[in-house]
């Protein structure tokens, strides 16, 4: 466990960022990359960790896929090009891998095993082999499929319509992907739109899916071929630097490449419902992803409520949000957000915690917090408890910070963004 001392005690950031790949679209474009026919070329592809778990699965599953940094090319031969591994897939912290492999290996002709971390041991599955179970598939494990390990026996799937119980990405993800190779139409029904880069990387992979408001269908048997994909960077990592300008006086920062897709951007929402300063200039191409620039300032910033169908499309800056309402006039309220509890950690409680170390007034309610506002923030020991977000949110919070800060398992920000602290710290000016 590697303990760092953070900066602290800063006012001022000023320069530009360009952040990393998306995180959901890197793992998508080696997922599609290696059930399509021929040669897929990733650029800005996201080497964290937890895309490197995905590129070694399919690894095991005898994909040819070279990376070198954020250029990766995957060759591949087709959903049954795929071939049994010899060992147990390691899916790391990778929530995403999982569940989403879930979905491709339930319809292969082979035996397959995935287990990952701690944290990862910890993750709700029922939600995803339950509707794979419907359609054929054949997944057991820990706690009657609950719980990695997770052991996938490949059948021959059938569509089903299915409605989601909880409005996530994840599962509409696998179970598209296992749609893919069922008979028949697969439709899916959300509770509030979720992040649709499975739906758009079908489609650039020359596949058709059809999408009516809040429900997705695919037909199975698609022909999926090779392609460019072109990674926008991670709005999810914007999202730090984005709070830290709007906390710190002075600042005025130019993030690049930052990815805009709709179903994303409810941190600029929240950003424009307290007062932020911020200006987006989009970038103009037909590209599946859009993206753009975003230049953002220091102001006075006003507390909000957080809620409803606006969660899904922030869930994972939800900490850094927090960080973000103790620093506005008055108070911030965030609920529907249960899903919160099922993240890498049990989000409400090591951001209400570990906010709370460094001095600030939070309260944990059952499907969010309550953050007051204008807070001083002190100093102490806090920990990232193996949370990538939960890391980098403390990372800013310590820049407002008096006293020293000491950040345990700070490591845990390499899931996603492994340069997080060399950008941060080369905008810091005073
Ligand atoms: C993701 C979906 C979200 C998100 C996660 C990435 C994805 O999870 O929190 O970081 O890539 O589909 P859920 O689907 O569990 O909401």
């Amino acid at each position: 466990m590697s303990v760092k001392t953070l900066l602290t005690n800063r006012t001022t950031l000023e320069g530009q960022v360009k952040v990393p790949g998306d995180k959901s679209i890197s793992h998508r474009a080696v997922m599609f990359g290696s059930i399509a026919n021929g040669i897929t070329c990733i650029e800005n592809f996201l080497p964290g960790e937890d895309c490197l778990s995905t590129i070694s699965c399919f690894r095991q599953l005898g994909v040819d896929i070279v990376q070198n940094g954020s250029d990766v090319t995957v060759t591949g031969k087709g959903a049954d090009g795929l071939n049994h591994p010899e060992d147990t897939l390691y899916v790391g912290n990778s929530g995403t891998t999982i569940r989403l492999m879930m979905g491709i290996l339930s319809g292969l002709p082979f035996t397959s095993t995935l287990e990952g971390d701690d944290s990862i041991a910890r993750r709700p599955m029922t939600r995803v082999t339950l509707p794979l179970g419907k359609m054929g598939a054949s997944i057991t494990g820990r706690n009657n499929g609950e719980f990695t390990p997770l052991t996938v026996e490949g059948q021959k799937l059938h569509g089903i319509t299915y409605e989601l119980p909880v409005a996530s990405a994840q599962v509409k993800s696998a179970i598209l992907l296992a749609g893919l190779q069922a008979e028949g139409d697969t439709i899916v029904i959300e509770p509030v739109k979720t992040r649709d880069h499975t739906e758009r990387m079908i489609n650039q992979f020359g596949g058709k899916v059809e999408r009516d408001g809040e429900v997705v269908k695919v037909t199975g048997g698609q022909m999926l071929k090779g392609t460019h994909i072109n990674v926008p960077g991670d709005i999810s990592s914007a999202a730090f630097f984005l709070v830290a300008a709007a906390i710190m006086p002075g600042s005025d920062i130019i993030l690049r490449n930052v990815g805009l897709n709709p179903t994303r951007t409810g941190i600029i929402d929240v950003l424009s419902a307290m007062g932020a300063d911020f200006i987006i200039e989009p970038y103009e191409s037909e590209a599946a992803e859009p993206a753009g620039d975003i230049r953002i300032k220091h102001s006075k910033l006003k507390g909000t409520i957080v809620e409803g169908d606006l969660i899904p499309r922030l869930i994972d800056e939800i900490p850094v949000i927090a960080l973000l309402a103790t620093q506005a006039e008055g108070k911030t309220v965030i609920k529907d957000a249960g899903e919160l509890k099922v993240k890498e950690t049990n989000r409400i409680d090591t951001v209400v915690n570990e906010l709370k170390k460094l001095g600030a007034d939070i309260e944990a309610t059952e499907d969010g917090m309550i953050i007051q506002g204008n807070q001083s923030l002190d100093g102490g020991t806090v920990s990232a408890h193996g949370d990538h977000r939960i890391g980098m949110m403390l990372s800013i919070a310590a820049l407002l910070c008096k006293r020293d800060v000491r950040l345990e398992q700070s490591e845990a920000v390499a899931v996603s963004y492994p340069g997080f602290f060399d950008d941060l710290y080369s905008l810091v000016r005073k």
